[in-house]
């Protein structure tokens, strides 16, 4: 039956762990996939999850839940993306599903827009998420290339930016990264978001914010929904993507919500029902254990707390080791500003490096990292910094 199926190329990002493991070399280092690591490269379970762990045990984890999933974990995803006190939340007009993670929300976006809004196109940034590109077109859905990232200052284009929002078609679709954007690690300022949202505005442009490093940014959870909230005050009806893969090191949970705001609540419960209806033929349910441990920490103000500071914890050493990183970099390969290192923000660093430069690390220093020259820096530690540049330096020269 299946002789003519040909092998499909690896994926950019996962297929980076695949070369990882292969490789015999005991010093290998893989800084190819977004992934928390510690100052000893180790994975790490914050304690605010392990004690959610703790409550959690022994209750039934067995059941099914709902199609749209744990309903109170939804009403605390809910809040912590648009804010406690939001207006579209008072007014109960946000249509919100537990989804599998932020790929799944993507996914469900992809898809509820390939059936209420067939022939509209999604634009989104150049560079993106390379799973973007997939989630986007499995969903039948157009993609347009919009511009934002300046190669020669390694910054936001914002000028092009607005440029293809005003040229855009009325009513036309964006995806935009709340925080972090991955893979550039170059966000809007808030005034420029400012005037994203009012371009968008008189366009009548709809907003879906991919929010997977909310925390990453700023290393305050609720400072990186800024750019939601500025879009929220402007009167627009959003939608968002959440994750809990990396602000709660919860990856291999799969546990995300998918939320969009709706003009009013009859509307909610309309477009509420619709998302239940794609979820239900792809996967039925979503997994219980996941959306119990957020629920958990996000329900008690003390656990949630305790959240935000270990949130704090990881992206204060992402930014130290951009520090140690750029303090290389000026050293072993001073042809070259490294400036940008730690201008951006977020797990990764975009070092400019190309994909010939790329390959060359993994062949000949075992160091791994995506061909768009896109470095992990949640894989950087004390211990390896300092071998990282010294061979981006050898590959760059
Ligand atoms: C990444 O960009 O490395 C992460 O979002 C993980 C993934 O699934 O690609």
């Amino acid at each position: 039956f299946w002789a003519d199926v040909p092998e499909a190329p690896k994926d950019p990002i996962l297929g980076i762990t695949e070369k990882f493991l292969a490789d015999s070399n005991p010093q290998k280092l893989n800084f190819g996939v977004g992934a928390y690591r510690d100052d000893d490269g180790k994975p790490v379970v914050l304690d605010c999850v392990r004690e959610a762990e703790r409550r959690i045990a022994g209750k039934n984890f067995m059941e099914y839940l709902p199609i749209g999933g744990l309903k109170a974990f939804c009403d605390e995803s809910v809040k912590l993306a648009y804010g406690e006190d939001a207006k579209c939340i008072k007014e109960n007009r946000v249509a919100a599903v537990q989804t599998l993670s932020g790929t799944g929300s993507c996914r469900l976006m992809a898809d509820f827009m390939h059936r209420f809004a067939p022939n509209a196109k999604c634009f989104m940034p150049t560079p993106t998420w390379s799973n973007h590109h997939n989630i986007f077109r499995d969903g039948g859905v157009e993609i347009q290339g919009l511009r934002y990232y300046k190669e020669d200052t390694c910054s936001l284009d914002y000028d092009a930016l607005l440029e293809d929002i005003n040229n855009a078609p009325a009513g036309s679709f964006f995806l935009l990264h709340a925080c972090a954007h991955n893979p550039t690690g170059v966000d809007p300022t808030p005034e420029q978001w400012k005037g994203i949202s009012e371009a968008m505005l008189a366009k009548s442009h709809f907003a879906f914010f991919d929010m997977a490093y909310q925390g990453f940014a700023s290393g305050d959870c609720e400072r990186d929904g800024a750019a939601i909230k500025i879009f929220l005050d402007d009167g627009h009806n959003v939608a968002c993507s959440q994750s809990y893969a990396k602000n709660m090191g919860l990856y291999g949970q799969r546990i995300g919500c998918f939320s969009i705001v709706c003009a009013d609540e009859a509307q909610k419960v309309a477009v509420e029902s619709q998302m239940k209806a794609i979820a239900r033929p792809m996967y039925s349910n979503p997994p219980l254990h996941g959306a119990a441990l957020v629920n958990t920490v996000l329900s008690d103000p003390q656990l949630k707390a305790q959240w935000f500071k270990e949130v704090k914890g990881m992206a204060d050493r992402i930014i130290d080791m951009r520090g140690k990183l750029r303090e290389h970099l000026e050293k072993e390969a001073p042809q070259r500003t490294w400036n940008h290192v730690t201008d951006q923000i977020g797990m990764f660093c975009f070092s400019g490096m190309t994909p010939e430069q790329v390959d060359k690390l993994a062949e000949e220093h075992s160091m791994y990292m995506t061909r768009n020259g896109r470095i992990s820096m949640a894989g950087v530690t004390s211990g390896n910094v300092e071998r990282l540049a010294k061979a981006m330096a050898t590959v760059i020269a």
